[in-house]
């Protein structure tokens, strides 16, 4: 179990929510070669490590990933609508791909891989995204292989630096800021 505090907050709500297939969504902004903002929806898979990272599963082909070899930060924004919680998450872009050196990720990868459905899997083995629509035949592949994974296929870690976490059940409502430096620290603030 970790010490890292706001994750007990966070373990607590994913629990609340557990039969709610959305609570699992949140938004995961990064910034553009441009320096714009862009915001995607995306999937918790789960935790990763001793800093605990946020694990995602994205596509390399994916425009996101263009944006994160350029600008490694980003922000997550994630709401739990019967603990009326939200989370924010600021923090680094860690992106796990076929030829990651690292032993561990690269199992963490795999682990990963392993753990969608069928149906997840498949979609990465689909005609590019973001392309002009192909044609039908391109959304019908045979079916990837269920122990190895696709090379577009790739982990992405969000290592968080910052976590701002708001309730909005007080009156006032209550929020505290994380912030990671040796280690965690917090303080509370006004909503
Ligand atoms: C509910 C929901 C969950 C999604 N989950 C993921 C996900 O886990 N990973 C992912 O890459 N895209 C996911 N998508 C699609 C993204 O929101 C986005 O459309 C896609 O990744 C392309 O984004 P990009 O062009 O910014 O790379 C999800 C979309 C929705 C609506």
């Amino acid at each position: 179990m970790s010490d890292t505090p706001w994750r007990f907050l966070l373990e607590k709500s994913l629990n609340y929510h557990r039969n709610i297939r959305e609570a699992r969504y949140l938004q995961l902004a990064t910034v553009t070669q441009e320096n714009r903002p862009a915001n995607r929806s995306v999937v918790f898979r789960g935790f990763y490590g001793d800093k605990d990272c946020l694990k995602f599963v994205v596509d390399n082909r994916s425009e996101k990933v263009r944006q994160i070899a350029v600008h490694p930060w980003a922000e997550a924004c994630w709401y739990f609508t019967q603990t009326r919680e939200q989370f924010r998450f600021s923090g680094l872009l860690n992106l796990v791909q076929a030829d990651n050196a690292d032993l561990a990720l690269k199992q963490a990868r795999q682990a990963s891989w392993q753990e969608l459905s069928n149906s997840a899997r498949l979609q990465f083995a689909w005609a590019d995204p973001g392309k002009p629509r192909a044609e039908d035949a391109d959304f019908a592949p045979p079916p990837p292989p269920v122990l190895e994974p696709l090379a577009n296929f790739c982990l992405l870690l969000l290592e968080p630096m910052e976590v701002d976490y708001l309730n909005l059940m007080g009156n006032p409502q209550n929020r505290y800021i994380y912030s990671r430096n040796d280690g965690w620290s917090s303080i509370e603030v006004n909503p």
